[in-house]
């Protein structure tokens, strides 16, 4: 018999399993899977699995392997549709049939053309109980990076932006100026570890000279990715970002504004250049650089430049999330304005957001939005 609340319950436990390897499945979503049997004294969790580093192993096949014998006439709770496809591995919907599961309960459809609905199909048509739209919104979220990746040929895209109590991102002259508390720093070294790739503006790069790596304990090789969008490669040799090359990689959005020997340094320093043309206005298309980035296989970009990328990312409709924390501190005489046309306040009049969350963290406060058409 099918229990809604307990497959509500396990399917939860396999999506926060799932989420361990966000920032490190990369071009592969993190999947969680979690293996249940029925015991005379309740259902008990026979296996576990998430998407290794890297992408591969997936989850079901991890879960599987734990479970040995156990799998048989066993549960399945997935939290993205099994694939279907042959890669360096068979497939999981294979391995879930040669395994003798009984019952498949996955939360959403996969929307890669290879898979899409297929996995499900190849299922049940061994004869396994299928159940899709378990946690389906949870899920699209935690697979967001996956699905705008194949919907839209871009990663996706997290904002994240901080500001004082009188509006302002920052103090002229004042290097890496820390607006909002500690407690804050941590969840947004933690939003680091969970993002595929970083980016801000080389003039945040300039005027802080950030490092951009996760300096959690613990989680120091989870730093993500570093992309600095800077056309002329202006960025330093001696700067914190390309002195930490051996840390984490940087990528570098250049445009035909680059000199071919500010070039041939970044690239003789270990960066990676990413050549995009020019857009209208004669700086690097953003559009390009996040197809060209996702072309890569990032998924999950994080956004941490300063209010002109923030502003233009705004604008072109290419925010899919944002997180702003507010502070108590007053900035006054000397504040960089945060945004005229996009800060926090245009991005709740804009209409194209909801709030999903509210609260405080610390001595701050945050707010975080979704777009509504994700849903
Ligand atoms: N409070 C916060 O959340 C926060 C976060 C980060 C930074 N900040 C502060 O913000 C200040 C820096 O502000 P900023 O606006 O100069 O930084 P930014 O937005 O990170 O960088 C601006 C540069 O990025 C490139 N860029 C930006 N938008 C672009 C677009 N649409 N297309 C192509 N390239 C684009 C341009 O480089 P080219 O001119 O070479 O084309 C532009 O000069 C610093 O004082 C920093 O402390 C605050």
């Amino acid at each position: 018999m099918v229990d809604a609340d307990r497959d509500r319950r396990f399917m939860g436990a396999a999506l926060a399993i799932g989420r361990r390897n966000l920032g490190q499945t990369w071009p592969n979503p993190a999947v969680g899977a979690v293996i249940v049997r029925d015991t005379p004294s309740g259902p008990l969790v026979v296996g576990r699995g998430w998407t290794a580093e890297g992408g591969r192993p997936h989850g079901e096949p991890l879960a599987l392997a734990e479970a040995g014998e156990l799998a048989r006439g066993a549960t399945c709770y997935v939290t993205l549709e099994p694939c279907s496809h042959h890669g360096r591995t068979r497939p999981c919907a294979d391995a879930l049939v040669a395994a003798g599961v009984a019952r498949v309960v996955s939360a959403v459809e996969d929307p890669d053309p290879r898979v899409s609905g297929n996995g499900h199909a190849r299922l049940a048509a061994a004869g396994i109980a299928v159940t899709t739209g378990v946690c389906a919104k949870a899920a699209r979220r935690d697979h967001a990076g996956h699905f705008t990746r194949v919907l839209k040929g871009r990663p996706h895209v997290q904002l994240k932006l901080a500001t004082s109590a009188d509006g302002m991102i920052g103090r002229a002259g004042a290097p890496g100026f820390a607006i909002t508390g500690e407690t804050v720093r941590g969840r947004v070294h933690l939003m680091r570890a969970e993002a595929d790739a970083i980016m801000i503006g080389i003039g945040t790069a300039l005027a802080d000279d950030p490092m951009l790596t996760c300096r959690l304990a613990g989680l120091e090789r989870r730093s993500p990715i570093r992309v600095v969008v800077d056309g002329a490669a202006r960025l330093p040799l001696d700067s914190a970002l390309v002195e930490s090359i051996g840390e984490a990689p940087l990528w570098l959005v250049v445009d035909a504004r680059a000199p071919a020997d500010r070039r041939a340094a970044l690239e003789e320093a270990g960066a990676t250049l990413v050549e995009v043309p020019r857009d209208a206005t004669g700086r690097s298309d953003l559009v390009a650089a996040l197809r060209a980035i996702a072309g890569e296989g990032i998924t999950r970009l994080m956004v941490e430049g300063g209010a002109t990328l923030a502003r233009a990312l705004l604008d072109g409709g290419l925010v899919d999330e944002a997180m702003v924390f507010s502070a108590p501190v007053t900035i006054g005489a000397g504040g960089l304005p945060a945004f005229a046309t996009a800060g926090p306040e245009a991005i709740e009049a804009s209409g194209r957001y909801v709030l999903a969350a509210a609260g405080r963290i610390g001595t701050d406060e945050y707010r975080h939005w979704w777009v509504k058409d994700w849903e």
